[in-house]
This record gives C-alpha cells, sequence and structure tokens, in this order.
C-alpha cells in the first residue's frame, strides 16, 4: 500500500528510487512518480499505472540528479490518475513531496488554502501537505516542515524535497512506516526494508515523531519540534536473495514451498524437553490466576488464524472467555477490557492501521498486550508489551501463505504454554506437540501432492463460483481457502459451516457447482460427508480433504491429509488450499503476486 523510495548521494538517485519501487511493489498500487532536484531546479515524471510505464517516459532522459524521491500510489482520496500520483508540488516547483497514510483534517487545511489563494490540482489529501510547507516556507524548508508538521492529524510517511536544499531529503514519520538506510554513496530512505537491501543492510526503523534530515554524509535525527535524538541503527541480517524468487515462477509459488523451512524456524527453540518453551511471556509478568478474558485480533488471512486460535484456547481453557475479532471492529466496538485481559494482536506485516489502532486502544484501557508479527520492529512490534516473532522471511506475494501457516504454529505455542499457565496439566498437550515437531515434513508431504491439486484446480478453470464447507476446526480452514481463492483468482468463493448449508446456500447448488469440503474432524466427519451427499445429490462436483481413515468410495476427487490431532489440521489443509487458488490463479491467466485492488500491508484504515 503506496510504496516510497527517497535517496541523497554521490551517484544519480533515479536508479535507487525505482528499484526501491519495485521492490515494493508487493505492496499493490495504481500509479507511481519521482521527483528528482538539483540546483536548477525539479524535475518531476508521474503516471497512472505500472511502474513499466513510468520507466517508459524516463527511457531516453538524462537525468543525473543525486536526490530525490518516489512513490507507488495506492488510490484513497481520488481515483487513480496522473494528477492524483505522487509526486506533488507547489505552484513555484521549488517544493516536492510524496506521502503514505491519511491526512484526516485535509478538508479543513484545504479551505484555509484555498482562501490563501493556492491552487489545488489533484483531488488527494496529500496535496494540501505541500501547499502548507509552501505556506510557512520563509526560507528555511526544515523550520517550515516542522510548523507543518504540527496541523497535519492522521497517519503520514512523508518524504520532502526542496530547490532550496537540493542535497538534502527530509522525512517525518507517523502511524505509516518508515526506514532509513546508509551507505558510503549516500542516504536512502523508503517504506519498507526489501527496497534499500540492494544498496546497503545499515538501517533504522523510524518511530513515530521522527523527523530525519537525509544528506549524502550522513543521517540527522530530531523529533517534530526539531529537537536531536539518538539513533538506533540495526544490520538487517538477511539478504536480497531472500527477497527474490530464487528459481519459482512467482513468490507466492515459492512462499508456499518454503513452509517446511520456515514452521521449522519458527519452531526453533520453542520446544524443549517435550515442553513449550516462550520465555518472552515472563515479560508479560501477567497475573494469570486473574485472567479474564482474551481476544486474538487481526486482519485478513491473520484474522483466520485467530480464529483457529480461539477454538484451540476455549478447547484447552473452556471457562476463560476467548475471541477473534476483527481489527476493524474490535478497534470501534463496545469489548470489555481491564487490566486481567489478555489482547493478542496477529499480523505478518505488524504495520496493518486497524490492527495498530486496536492494540492503541486496549492500551488505553489497561489491557496487557502481546504480537505475533514477522516483521522485525514493525509497528506492532514495537508497541505491544511483549512481541513473539514468526519466523517466516520476507513475504512479498500479497496472498499470505507462508506467514499465515508460521501463524498457527507459533499460535499453537502461544496457546499451550497459556494453557500450562493457567493450570491445564502437560500430558494433554503431548500430541499436538509430537504432531508440531513433525510439521515441517508433514507440510513437505503436502507439497507432493502439487500435481494432483493442480488437475483439481483445473475443474474451476470455467467457473465463476466455488463453496467451500467443514464444520468445527475446519470452519475457519474453508474460510481462509475460500479467502485465498478469490483473492488470486477472482473466482468468487462462499465458505459455509457444513451444517448450515440446508438453511440456504444449498440453494446456490447446480449441476456443475464446485464444492471443496473438508472432513478432517473425526467426530463430525460422517455428519459433514453427509452433507457433502446432499449437494452431490444437486450435481455438484465435490473435491474433498479428508484423512486416510474416511471412507470415500463414492467420491471422485479426493485428497488425503495425515491422521494428526484434529486441532491442527488446519496447517496441512491451508498448504492444500493455497495449492489450489495458485493453480486456479494461474489457469486462468491472473497475476498472481499482485491481485487487482489488493495490498500487502494495508497501512491506512
Ligand atoms: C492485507 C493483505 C492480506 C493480509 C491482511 C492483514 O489485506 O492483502 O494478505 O492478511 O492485509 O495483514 P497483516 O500484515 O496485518 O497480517
Amino acid at each position: 500500500m503506496c510504496g516510497i523510495t527517497g535517496f541523497t548521494g554521490k551517484e544519480a538517485a533515479l536508479p535507487f528510487l525505482l528499484q526501491g519501487l519495485e521492490k515494493l511493489e508487493y505492496r499493490g498500487y495504481d500509479s507511481a512518480g519521482v521527483t528528482l532536484v538539483d540546483a536548477k531546479g525539479l524535475y518531476t515524471v508521474k503516471t497512472k499505472g505500472r511502474l513499466k510505464d513510468l520507466r517508459e517516459l524516463l527511457a531516453n532522459e538524462h537525468l543525473p540528479q543525486t536526490a530525490g524521491i518516489g512513490h507507488t500510489r495506492w488510490a484513497t482520496h481520488g481515483v487513480p490518475s496522473n494528477l492524483n500520483s505522487h509526486p506533488h508540488t507547489n505552484a513555484k516547483n521549488t517544493i516536492s513531496i510524496v506521502h503514505n497514510g491519511i491526512i484526516e483534517n485535509y478538508a479543513s487545511i484545504k479551505e484555509e488554502l484555498l482562501r490563501q489563494g493556492y491552487p489545488f490540482v489533484s483531488e488527494t489529501d496529500s496535496e494540501v501537505i505541500v501547499h502548507l510547507i509552501d505556506y510557512y516556507d520563509k526560507g528555511d524548508i526544515f523550520e517550515a516542515l516542522k510548523k507543518a508538521l504540527r496541523y497535519l492529524q492522521g497517519s503520514f510517511a512523508l518524504c520532502v524535497v526542496s530547490t532550496a536544499n537540493p542535497d538534502t531529503v527530509y522525512v517525518a514519520k507517523k502511524d505509516s512506516p518508515m526506514i532509513v538506510g546508509h551507505s558510503s554513496i549516500g542516504s536512502f530512505c523508503a517504506s519498507d526494508i526489501p527496497a534499500v537491501l540492494e544498496y546497503t543492510k545499515d538501517i533504522m526503523t523510524l518511530e513515530d515523531g521522527n523527523l530525519a534530515v537525509l544528506k549524502a554524509d550522513g543521517v540527522e535525527l530530531y523529533d517534530f519540534a526539531g529537537n536531536p535524538l539518538p539513533q538506533h541503527w540495526t544490520h538487517v541480517p538477511y539478504d536480497l536473495q531472500a527477497a527474490q524468487k530464487g528459481g519459482y515462477d512467482t513468490f507466492m509459488e515459492k512462499e508456499i514451498h518454503e513452509q517446511p523451512h520456515v514452521i521449522q524456524e519458527t519452531l526453533r527453540g520453542r520446544i524443549v524437553n517435550d515442553d513449550i518453551s516462550l520465555n518472552e511471556l515472563d515479560q508479560l509478568a501477567f497475573p494469570w490466576e486473574n485472567l479474564e478474558r482474551v481476544y486474538f485480533v487481526a486482519c485478513g488471512t491473520a484474522y483466520n488464524a485467530s480464529m483457529f486460535a480461539q477454538d484451540l484456547f476455549r478447547h484447552h481453557v473452556p471457562k476463560i472467555p476467548s475471541f477473534a475479532l476483527a481489527a476493524s471492529e474490535f478497534r470501534y466496538g463496545s469489548y470489555y477490557l481491564s487490566p486481567n485481559t489478555l489482547c493478542i494482536f496477529v499480523s505478518q506485516s505488524g504495520e496493518t492501521a486497524d490492527t495498530l489502532a486496536a492494540l492503541n486502544r486496549a492500551k488505553e484501557r489497561g489491557a496487557k498486550t502481546l504480537a505475533i508479527v514477522n516483521v522485525l520492529g514493525s509497528g506492532l512490534a514495537r508497541k505491544a508489551d511483549v512481541t513473539l516473532y514468526t519466523c517466516a522471511g520476507p513475504e512479498i506475494a500479497v496472498a499470505s501463505t507462508k506467514a499465515y501457516t508460521t501463524q498457527l504454529v507459533l499460535l499453537t505455542c502461544l496457546v499451550i504454554k497459556m494453557s500450562e499457565l493457567l493450570g491445564v496439566a502437560r500430558e494433554n498437550f503431548k500430541e499436538l506437540i509430537d504432531n508440531l515437531k513433525d510439521m515441517p515434513k508433514i507440510v513437505e508431504d503436502m507439497l507432493k501432492e502439487k500435481d494432483q491439486v493442480h488437475e483439481y484446480a483445473k475443474l474451476l478453470a470455467d467457473k465463476h463460483d466455488a463453496y467451500f464447507i467443514g464444520r468445527k476446526m475446519d470452519y475457519f480452514s474453508v474460510v481462509e481457502g475460500a479467502l485465498k481463492l478469490k483473492e488470486v483468482s477472482y473466482i468468487h468463493a462462499d465458505a459455509y459451516l457444513a451444517g448450515e448449508l440446508k438453511h440456504g446456500p444449498i440453494a446456490l447448488i447446480d449441476k456443475g457447482t464446485v464444492v471443496i469440503a473438508l472432513a478432517t474432524q473425526a467426530d463430525v466427519a460422517a455428519k459433514t460427508i453427509s452433507n457433502i451427499e446432499e449437494t452431490k445429490a444437486r450435481g455438484a462436483v465435490v473435491i474433498l480433504i479428508t484423512t486416510s481413515k474416511q471412507n470415500t468410495d463414492k467420491f471422485n476427487y479426493v485428497l488425503r491429509v495425515p491422521n494428526i490431532s484434529p486441532y491442527l489440521m488446519a496447517i496441512p489443509v491451508a498448504v492444500l488450499l493455497q495449492l489450489f487458488a495458485y493453480y486456479a490463479a494461474v489457469i486462468k491467466g491472473c497475476d498472481v503476486d499482485k491481485p487487482r485492488n489488493l495490498a500487502k500491508s494495508v497501512t491506512v484504515e
């Protein structure tokens, strides 16, 4: 969701700006642009469309400027268009800005600036920023920016260049991610680490309220009032290879195949002497005997992982109420929160705006907060009382795969540990822990089913709809399976509780309708099978996912999962349903890694 790059240094800025934006393409965008700056002036080129369209516009230009800013926009205020694209410049064409986030009070600022005679050319909230800086600009751009920042409400990652100081890039951050980097060739900034990795691994993650001044020979850090701040630099341990396709056609395919390895990584050090080790929980200093309730809060795929955790926790600790909630609801809803409430936030990016806002709300009400995130040093990780990291590595494809299964693994470890702390005997978890230990191998075996899954995905080639059904712990697996199919193949997919089928959805089942049915929960498998029979009787084409124990003589399309604990079936099932969505999308010729209208990291509300 909106990507930003910025550079000032000893070499031409454009190559970094463009390659950085390409590394951020996974965030989703609909237009792109750059401003290059030197003492002669600003040179801005922007366009609706993809980065290749921008590259074409720049192809025959000689552009040696050594400072500049770049942007990929994901439309929020105003349609995707050349005018609404960033960068935005002032009327004198002396200041240029790129912005990620939402300026909530832009309407009142715009009204005032219009009164002052400022001409607006776009429909965006962002354009107010450049005119506001211009308004305060009395010859010192840093002072003007500080004054403008006082008025901006909402979220922003903001980069500013000006002809007055053409060797400097100014960067401000509040509630929208931004990192800066430095190397011998200059200073960089970007919305996410992969954008700079080819140039430097020395990075500093900006905090809310940080104002960074980038110069060729280093970075200065201030608060919004201009007081100098200490700098905390880190050396990123992974390299660009980890963020590239490594021989696969798409990132999604690569990331699906990385799951045995990343599950192993996430489990590293977590199972010690057949018990779960989560020392981070000590830092929480939670009065477990007083625990009143548990919320798992997240968005999208991470929300589906939260439903898994809710069910697992409810099964083991039924006396403590636990709820999985979408962060967009939790942040505005009337939910009981107290110092004896534990709120667990689940997120790949750690930057999802709704999840961050939900965490802020929980903290305001005095609840304890724990984050499960994948991205080191992300907003959630910094704000939660305690953070547990999934070790999925960079996830680039918009549709989440390896982040989801590592979330399931880490949530299982967390629920086991919490249950033990709440008095559930350790023996209850033997099967779960044994299964977790085997999980990398189990997932490896599921990946061997890919040719079969590919064949079954062809059943969807000419279909507009698919229905997913399941009971108990199979339910959120079908919700996630349907989400995956929708996201990447654009086939309408609905997920239903199998027992609810006859209360409405069965009206939609017709000759040739594809139904993906899960029957991995031994105690209710027979019930689900009879629901499936009902769909078959109406002409449905059924793909059944079940265990080897189940008799499947009456079914033509069957995929098997191993006989593990019903509570962990979600993990092998996820792999099959990811492959199914992936192949359906490939067969339909969809852009698997960058589905239309979707963003990897939704940093606006
Ligand atoms: C977007 C992505 C989803 C993701 C969701 C939550 O919608 O497209 O794949 O599940 O955000 O993201 P998070 O980073 O918080 O897990």
